[in-house]
């Protein structure tokens, strides 16, 4: 495991996951809120970030980050893949697969089918922050989960079969806001790896942005990060798009692509403001192995 492997949930790749989890905290705290994460304001008031992150809507103002669009974005992204797991479910899989799963606590959340297994993938020093929050919490997981410290750039098939992920029974898996952080090789390779342990019927969904970096050049992304003190341009590796549902269709699996705006839709948000949601043209993609 090489040293950027070493960011923690203030530096690097790290902090994003507690921006994420500030973005669930506010959406949980929201009237109507898409998604109730009742962990997510302990995650960012354990963590003491370098810029404050606000965990309700009306602390969010005037710090000069569109946290209220972030939070919308969030509730939105949450509530899809919630639903997306609820279904693996009713179709008997019983073994989720976090790719890059930073604070997501659906291990604790959810309503898994008895006997379901959770693995977390992430960085070591990501899970062991989370791990000891959640203790201090007493919270106890809905389900039996695993933690796998990897850096997924690398290969990681080994240490998941270590935790015991059996690949002879279906699987539901989910990268969410994991694939910019990603060069391409690691991203055909995350996807191989998949398909390698995927038996039929087994499912995968993906957050994806085409050209993700063209964000950076949005000046209110760009103005974001540099309140934030994240350089997303070094974290998001500067190559051509890579199209994962492209991808997929060519492996052995039935593809469908939504845009995260005509989700928003259905719950009656929206996310097509150009000057405050950045992430307006992300898309969920899932898919299901042949
Ligand atoms: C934006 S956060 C998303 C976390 C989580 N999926 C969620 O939505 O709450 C990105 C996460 O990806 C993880 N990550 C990025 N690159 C990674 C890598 N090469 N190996 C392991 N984890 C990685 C980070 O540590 C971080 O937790």
């Amino acid at each position: 495991m090489n040293e950027l492997a070493e960011w923690d949930i203030v530096t690097g790749v790290g902090i994003t996951a507690l921006g994420v989890a500030a973005g669930r905290a506010m959406e949980t705290h929201r009237e109507g809120g898409l998604v109730s994460d009742p962990y997510a304001e302990a995650f960012v008031e354990a963590a003491v970030p370098p810029v404050p992150m606000p965990t309700r809507l009306d602390a969010a103002e005037d710090l000069g980050i569109p946290w209220e669009s972030m939070a919308n974005y969030m509730g939105v992204r949450s509530r899809y893949f919630d639903e997306y797991f609820a279904a693996a479910g009713e179709a008997g899989i019983d073994q989720v697969v976090l790719l890059a799963a930073g604070l997501d606590v659906r291990a604790y959340r959810l309503d898994w089918r008895p006997g379901t297994v959770v693995y977390e993938l992430d960085a070591p020093k990501v899970l062991s922050f989370k791990g000891e929050v959640l203790t201090e919490q007493g919270a106890t997981p809905r389900s039996d989960r695993r933690v796998v410290a990897v850096d997924l750039r690398e290969p990681w098939v080994v240490p998941l079969r270590d935790k015991g992920f059996d690949r002879t029974r279906p699987s539901a898996w989910l990268a969410e806001g994991l694939m910019p952080f990603l060069p391409n090789l690691a991203k055909e390779q995350l996807l191989g790896s998949v398909t390698e342990l995927s038996t039929p019927g087994s499912r995968i969904c993906i957050e994806h942005v085409d050209d993700v970096r063209g964000m950076l050049q949005e000046p209110q992304f760009h103005d974001m990060n540099k309140r934030f003190g994240i350089d997303m341009e070094a974290l998001w590796p500067d190559e051509p798009d890579f199209g994962p549902a492209e991808w997929l269709s060519g492996h052995g699996w039935d593809v469908e692509v939504i845009r995260s705006a005509d989700v928003a839709e259905q719950w009656g948000r929206t996310l097509e403001n150009p000057d405050q949601d950045p992430m307006r043209s992300s898309q969920f993609i899932t898919a299901v192995r042949r």
